[in-house]
């Protein structure tokens, strides 16, 4: 089973050029991923069963729909470059943080927070941008499939092949969804031909 669905859209397209760009700003940045974010959790949620109403409009009663509930865990830091359209289109979405870095020799990831709602009974959305080894993102799976999640799909702006594959053997259920799968992972562990380390780029750390 393809765990990962790249999205093809215009619009996803034109906004990953705008973050791939070496001379996008880090305003122009953030607001580019942000509006990217909109593009993939449409896809995201897109099986979501919302509940059935009857709601009143102006002229006749018709047949409404409630969102389920769902949770976001961004994965710091550059999840939170993910999380300002998430609160925009979630209704009642709750959010958690891991906090994991990357050791910069072995690219291997180190934890140093975690906080997590109530997960059981939602679909949790996993705020990674950049899947490179896909060390951080399986550490962060394993929290929130130990906090009891069932239903997990990670939103990525870039994957790489070596981090979806390791999804692939430690997490099969888990969907990826991503605006690119890109050519490769380079020595120092970056994601090419990508758009750099995201963090810095969201926040101009450079
Ligand atoms: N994290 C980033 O921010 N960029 C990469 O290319 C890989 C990991």
């Amino acid at each position: 089973m393809v765990n990962i669905t790249v999205i093809d859209h215009p619009l996803t397209r034109h906004y990953l050029t705008t973050l791939r760009d070496v001379d996008t700003e880090p305003d122009a940045f953030r607001a580019a991923a942000r509006t990217l974010t909109y593009t993939l959790l449409m896809e995201a949620t897109k099986s979501l069963k919302p509940s059935e109403f009857e709601v009143q409009t102006p002229l006749e009663k018709t047949t409404g729909w409630r969102m389920n509930d769902v949770v976001a865990v961004a994965v710091l830091r550059a999840g939170l470059g993910l999380l300002e359209a998430v609160e925009d289109l979630l209704p009642h979405v709750k959010i958690g943080f891991a906090g994991v870095q990357r050791n910069e020799e072995t690219a291997e990831p180190e934890a140093y927070y975690i906080k997590l709602p109530d997960v059981t009974e939602s679909l949790v959305i996993v705020l990674e941008p950049m899947l490179a080894t896909g060390g951080s993102l399986a550490w962060a799976v394993e929290q929130i499939k130990a906090a009891g999640a069932t239903d997990i799909c990670a939103l990525c702006v870039v994957a790489a092949p070596d981090g979806v594959k390791r999804m692939q053997v430690e997490h099969p259920d888990v969907r990826i969804v991503a605006a690119s799968l890109d050519r490769e992972l380079n020595e120092s562990y970056y994601i090419a031909p990508g758009l750099g380390d995201m963090g810095d780029r969201l926040f101009g750390t450079l």
